[in-house]
């Protein structure tokens, strides 16, 4: 390697989900700034981030308001050891109890992967405390596709092989039923049937384990990053009915979904259906500041409370857990998010942009299905759309490069099924405007259209 070419690498940079073997003798462009939708290099070049970061820059970049919270915030009170407490998180797991509009007490921890560690812990723990001859419930069911985080148990949880791969085994007792993916369903099944079969497979499962063995069920409401599998209306409900059978907690991840993303606030509220522990990241600061919630119902909560010889509390701290400067920013983030209704934006710019591709790509020989709600947007891409033959990588990696190229920053399901890694993901700051949404759809048209020639 000559002196040019080491210059020209991120020499000690690793950076995440990268073969940095393809960085060599490239100087990497480096992103400086950023503002609403935009992100823009060193050199003033601009590009929209139809991503939103990873989905979680919600109101867009570049707030100022944020920025002069946190200055404040980290001025008057810059940590609290958080197992003290101050008006920051108090305020904050108000208004998060306030939003879901039921009773709750909100655990802070500052990624997904932690506030899930911390559902599954926490499912565990309150079975052996919930006075049914403390059981022994420890097992967590999951769904293939889904990402849970990268951590051993959120991995464990993960349903995608690829992100295992070389890192298991993990810990005991995770397992995995299918999520419905109406798109591959039999074809003999309507869309309801076949959640009514995934839902039968999650009981049979269940069944089969040993109901007395299972704590929880983990679901996203909608599979975002293992390629937008929207579930049909009917399974949601089904699978609370399930839980509530065995005994077995539910726990959705709204990592992705919470604040705003699919066009409510929440997203099981497109499903009606409720979940015992909910957890959230990304979207709870929109991305300004790391921090993370796991919220428990208060059913839940009470099993944890006794005489402090009886260790029932959660022995639990997280460094960076309720962290005051964090939950400012979170805060100012949720406000603007209901001060500006950006669910309803997204709601609307996700119909439009839904509307949109069908039109200019629906006849796409690649196009097997375009399918999403809100701003969380997938096109699935296949090579045959009798057969639904993914689209190798190479094509899938072609259209994402020729978006990227084009000024359009775009997505796809990366390492997540082996061979299945065909879902283009958009999902763009629920700021999005009409004409910018306008261009992240024909920018996507032309790449479809060129990688057919
Ligand atoms: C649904 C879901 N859950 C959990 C996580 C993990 O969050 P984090 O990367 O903050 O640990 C992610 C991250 O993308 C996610 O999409």
């Amino acid at each position: 390697m000559t002196a040019t070419d080491k210059k020209n690498l991120t020499d000690h940079l690793w950076r995440p989900m990268t073969q940095h073997q393809m960085l060599r003798g490239t100087a990497p462009n480096r992103m400086a700034s950023a503002e609403g939708c935009f992100i823009s290099d060193q050199n003033g070049n601009r590009v929209l981030d139809a991503c939103a970061g990873l989905w979680c820059v919600n109101i867009g970049y570049g707030r100022k308001e944020l920025a002069d919270v946190a200055q404040q915030q980290m001025a008057q009170l810059n940590f609290l050891n958080p197992m003290m407490s101050c008006d920051p998180v108090i305020n904050l797991a108000e208004k998060i109890q306030g939003l879901l509009g039921f009773d709750c007490h909100v655990y802070f921890s500052s990624t997904g992967s932690e506030a899930n560690e911390t559902a599954f812990k926490m499912a565990r723990q309150y079975h052996l405390q919930a006075g049914k001859g403390g059981e022994r419930r420890y097992k967590i069911i999951s769904r293939y596709r889904a990402y849970h985080g990268n951590t051993m148990g959120a991995m464990a949880a993960t349903g995608q092989a690829e992100r295992k791969m070389g890192y298991e085994p993990g810990p005991a007792g995770f397992i995995h039923v299918m999520p419905p993916y109406p798109y591959r369903r039999h074809p003999k099944l309507t869309a309801e049937e076949h959640a009514e079969e995934c839902a039968r497979q999650l009981e049979e499962t269940i069944i089969h384990e040993g109901a007395e063995t299972v704590a929880a069920f983990i679901m996203e409401p909608m599979i975002s990053g293992g390629g937008i599998l929207v579930p049909p209306d009917n399974y949601a409900m089904l699978v609370r009915e399930i839980c509530d059978r065995y005994g077995v907690l539910l726990i959705f991840d709204e990592v992705v979904s919470g604040f705003g993303r699919i066009g409510t606030m929440f997203g099981y509220e497109h499903w009606k259906a409720q979940a015992d522990i909910f957890t959230f990241a990304k979207g709870l600061s929109s991305g300004y500041i790391p921090i993370a919630a796991t919220v428990v119902k208060e059913e839940i909560f009470e099993k944890f409370e006794g005489n402090l010889a009886d260790n029932l509390h959660f022995r639990q701290v997280n460094t960076f857990g309720g962290h005051p400067v964090s939950s400012a920013v979170a805060m100012k983030a949720i406000q603007i998010v209901e001060d500006e209704n950006l669910p309803e934006n997204a709601r609307k710019m996700g119909d439009y942009i839904l509307a949109q591709l069908k039109e200019k790509i629906g006849d796409h020989p690649y196009a097997g299905e375009v399918r999403g709600k809100g701003l969380l947007i997938g096109v699935e891409l296949v090579e045959d759309r009798q057969t639904k033959v993914p689209l190798p990588d190479p094509k899938v990696l072609g259209i994402v490069g020729h978006c990227i190229q084009n000024g359009i920053i775009l997505g796809r399901n990366s390492n997540t099924v082996p061979g299945r890694c065909n879902v283009l993901l958009i999902a763009p700051p629920l700021i999005v405007t009409q004409s910018e949404a306008d261009q992240i759809v024909d920018t996507i048209a032309a790449a479809m259209g060129k990688a057919i020639n």
